[in-house]
């Protein structure tokens, strides 16, 4: 990759704030002093620092959001705001996308990657990854419930559904529930309640596979994942 393009990709600000600290003899490549954006380094083996310190190129990066309602889970949309739209200007340069697909209405856990590999490995069926949901639901859940969605239900296309996780939170004319699949077809848990006659009011994603949405993320908000969560995400694509 070309220096001025590393640089500018690492936080060292504009193509013209990279030609400044050029100039300015700030850059060193494996410890000699150079002036040149358009010399091309190997991220591998070369070594780059700005004033002494090491500058670290990542080429894949992992983010985790915390999707608010009203964006859709895509790169581009002609009509809504994208979860892309989110995604602060320091990781625009990434062509990130979504890891699989929420509702416009359904809020949570996203990863965001431009890791090709590993977002077919999480949104690939076989794999089984399973996520968490919570929901809110109009009509009383009940423990024969837990039962019909541990044996599958069917959907409205015929489709049976793998064996679900559901835990009752509360139950009432208006229930909260936490749902755990492996799978994602189209609207799931909105169409695995409607095959029991109920509606899902609200849903959030709270987990996929390993990694749990940050309980410190603020609605709308970024971070990348953690150590922890790496070594999960690691342990996916080994
Ligand atoms: N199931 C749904 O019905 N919607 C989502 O956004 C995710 C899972």
């Amino acid at each position: 990759m070309r220096l001025d393009k590393l640089l500018a990709h690492t936080g060292y600000g504009t193509r013209k704030d990279v030609r400044d600290l050029l100039k300015k003899n700030r850059v060193q490549v494996d410890g000699k002093q150079v002036k040149k954006g358009n010399i091309h380094i190997d991220t591998e083996n070369q070594n780059v620092t700005v004033d002494d310190e090491v500058v670290y190129y990542e080429q894949y990066i992992y983010l985790m959001l915390h999707k608010p309602q009203d964006y859709v889970s895509a790169t581009v949309d002609d009509r809504d705001k994208t979860v892309i739209d989110l995604v602060p200007a320091k990781y625009k340069h990434y062509h990130l996308a979504p890891v699989g697909r929420l509702d416009k209405d359904t809020e949570g856990l996203v990863l965001l990657t431009n890791d090709g590999m590993f977002n077919h490995i999480v949104t690939s069926p076989k794999n089984n990854i399973d996520k968490t949901y919570y929901a809110k639901i109009t009509g009383e859940v009940l423990d024969k419930h837990i039962a019909e969605f541990n044996q599958g239900v069917i959907l409205d296309d015929g489709y049976e559904t793998k064996p679900a996780d559901l835990k009752i939170i509360s139950s009432g004319e208006q229930s909260e529930i936490t749902l755990s699949i492996s799978e994602g077809k189209f609207h799931q848990v909105k169409r695995m309640f409607r095959a029991i006659g109920m509606e899902v009011t609200y849903l959030k994603r709270l987990r996929i596979g390993n990694i749990i949405l940050d309980d410190q993320l603020k609605i709308g908000d970024i971070r990348k994942l953690n150590e922890n969560e790496m070594e999960y995400v690691a342990s996916l694509i080994e």
